[in-house]
């Protein structure tokens, strides 16, 4: 038997930290998906922020290792009733000694989840997922790669919000919340459940698939650009 009632473990989602420090005495035993822990299933498509950024297929087409700029920056995900995972991320990522090296990452990949016992969430991939990264500072300054990684939430729990409704919290493998997502669909808006492009395994887990994509659209450049170019050239202080 658990120490802790039911709803003192809930209050601790509010406390990774304190999660983290209690995991492994608390949580040796098998969660209990109760209506405190999730109101609803995790089945369906969950967004965050504006929910601009959404799996299925007006995000990546991997069979062209091409992506459709989503309008702002957001995370995605899906989950199957029979098991199956999709995530569409679109992130930004600062860089505090060079403020003007904003690091753009558009990441797709999709694959099977598991609901471990334990509470946790395990998503191993199919091997066709890809990301496009881009760098202003960096040598290669827009690049494909391969994404091929098994990811592991230790935790999850969706609750009503008053504004916004069923929301999914996730547990990153370290304890850190991910950003809120938002039920868009009860019913998950994914890409065919299946590997859509053919891969020749790799003994690295990220291979560079093309590199300097050069024109191709990207919105960090659209976003950021203008700032890059004024600091790049010097201009700023000529508009001082
Ligand atoms: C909570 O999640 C579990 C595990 O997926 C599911 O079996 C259960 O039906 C969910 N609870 C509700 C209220 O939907
Ligand atoms: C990828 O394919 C889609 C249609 O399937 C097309 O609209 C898009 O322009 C293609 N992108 C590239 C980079 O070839
Ligand atoms: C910031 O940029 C420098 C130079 O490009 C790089 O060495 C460093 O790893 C970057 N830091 C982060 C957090 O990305
Ligand atoms: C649940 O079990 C998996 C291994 O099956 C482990 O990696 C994970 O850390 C465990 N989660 C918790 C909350 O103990
Ligand atoms: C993807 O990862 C799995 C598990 O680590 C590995 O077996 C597989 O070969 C990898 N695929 C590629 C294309 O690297």
């Amino acid at each position: 038997m658990s120490i802790l009632s039911p709803h003192l473990v809930l209050n601790m989602f509010a406390f990774p930290l304190l999660f983290l420090f209690l995991a492994a005495p608390v949580f040796g035993q098998d969660i209990v998906y109760d209506i405190g822990h999730n109101v609803t299933t995790i089945i369906g498509t969950w967004a965050s922020g504006s929910q601009n950024v959404v799996t299925g297929s007006n995000f990546a087409r991997p069979a062209n290792l091409s992506f459709n700029y989503p309008l702002t920056t957001g995370i995605s995900y899906s989950f199957t009733s029979d098991g199956f995972y999709e995530i569409a991320r679109y992130r930004m990522m600062g860089n505090g000694t060079q403020p003007q090296c904003i690091t753009g990452v558009l990441n797709w990949c999709h694959g099977t989840y598991n609901l471990v016992s334990n509470g946790s969430i395990i998503l191993t991939p199919f091997d066709d997922g890809y990301q496009q990264i881009q760098d202003p500072c960096a040598p290669v300054s827009n690049f494909l790669e391969t994404y091929n990684d098994t990811e592991l939430y230790q935790l999850w729990n969706i609750y009503q919000d008053a504004v916004r409704g069923y929301t999914l919290q996730l547990y990153q493998f370290d304890g850190t919340p991910l950003p809120p997502m938002w039920q868009l669909t009860s019913s998950p808006n994914m890409l065919p459940t299946q590997p859509l492009r053919n891969v020749t395994p790799k003994a690295k887990s990220a291979a560079v698939l093309l590199a300097s994509a050069g024109e191709r659209s990207w919105s960090v450049s659209s976003l950021t650009g203008a700032l890059s170019l004024i600091a790049g050239l010097g201009i700023a202080s000529m508009l001082l």
